[in-house]
């Protein structure tokens, strides 16, 4: 489909067409407005499919895909593999546990050995910033950032905007809040990249330790209060506190945290009616949401992760050389 083959540290591989989102995915950062617009829209042209009793299109027959996920996941990894499944790809799931990673393998020979056998695709997610790129610029496979440190979460950036559109159709006039950990979250700087360009105003809100250094030079408003933070936005989307990548105290506890900085249902009534309710997930229950609301009317967290395996299918479609006006046709065979 459509690609003009070039020349890859001594192989052959195809360059992107006109639609076509380059090579790699590797954050919106990279993406023009068109190229995120025309992931959305063929993410709503294969949502239908996982609606089908039998969730299965041949678009992506004969294609190999490699997961690896060398960090914890739910909702990316499985994700990926149910939009892969549908789309009729083979795929193999690797973790660092159980795989050669555990006896000191890098990630390139890692990757070079799957290369060895075949491979069309490599989705990854990794602890390290910059993981996704430093792979696909030393592999001809397409590769596919899955979550890379605390860089960027492309496919999480995506949904959550497909999400945003599905409810409230366009970005224009539109004003989003990201609540709490934004330091460390690769979802945050996604989401900025992705809304900015699609023509929402992005918002920021959380303690002044867990927000990025000239956060502001990539054009978002601080919130110092959640309050304030409420009343100004069309769109929630709450983060996870990532405690995991904490070395030193960013906050004093994590009830604390909770009475200043969480969203509680007495919080929540400060915004409008339809004020949407974003997460990424995993969700901690009672200090960054409270049940009430992740669970309530504003909520919209399980569409979110519905949204993200027709998000994922789309990337999967347009990385093989996709367009969006095969797209429908693509769908249709069975
Ligand atoms: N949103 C997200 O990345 O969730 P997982 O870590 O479960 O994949």
């Amino acid at each position: 489909m459509g690609g003009r083959a070039g020349f890859f540290e001594g192989r052959y591989f195809l360059k992107p067409n006109l639609f076509s989102l380059g090579k790699d995915l590797v954050g919106l950062e990279d993406l023009s407005t068109d190229q995120i617009v025309t992931v959305l829209d063929t993410a709503e042209a294969f949502k239908e499919i996982s609606e089908r009793q039998i969730k299965k299109v041949p678009v992506l027959r004969g294609k190999t895909i490699v997961n690896l996920f060398f960090e914890p996941s739910t909702r990316t990894k499985i994700s990926f593999e149910f939009a892969e499944k549908r789309l009729s790809a083979d795929t193999v799931s690797i973790s660092s546990v159980g795989s050669s990673v555990s006896k000191g393998e890098t990630l390139v020979d890692t990757a070079r050995n799957l290369e060895a056998m075949k491979i069309d695709m490599v989705v990854i997610r990794h602890g390290s910033s910059g993981a996704a790129k430093f792979l696909g610029e030393r592999i001809p496979s397409n590769v596919i950032n899955a979550g890379d440190g605390s860089h960027e979460h492309p496919t999480q950036g995506l949904l959550d905007a497909l999400t945003i559109r599905d409810h409230l159709g366009s970005f224009d006039g539109l004003k989003v809040c990201i609540i709490g950990d934004v330091l460390h979250s690769r979802v945050a700087r996604s989401n900025i990249h992705g809304l900015i360009k699609l023509g929402a105003s992005v918002g920021v809100c959380g303690p002044y330790t867990l927000l990025p250094a000239d956060v502001e030079k990539m054009g978002v408003r601080v919130f110092s209060r959640i309050e304030e933070a409420i009343e100004w936005s069309s769109v929630l989307n709450v983060l996870r506190l990532q405690l995991e990548r904490m070395h030193s105290g960013y906050i004093p506890s994590l009830r604390e945290y909770n009475q200043k900085w969480g969203l509680s249902k007495q919080r929540l009534e400060l915004g409008s009616d339809e004020l949407l309710v974003l997460h990424p997930g995993p969700m901690n229950r009672g200090v960054e949401i409270d049940s009430d609301v992740a669970d309530g009317q504003n909520s919209v967290i399980l569409e979110q992760v519905t949204n993200g395996v027709a998000v994922r299918m789309a990337v999967l479609y347009l990385l093989s050389g996709g367009t969006p006006e095969t797209a429908e046709s693509a769908k249709g065979v069975n």
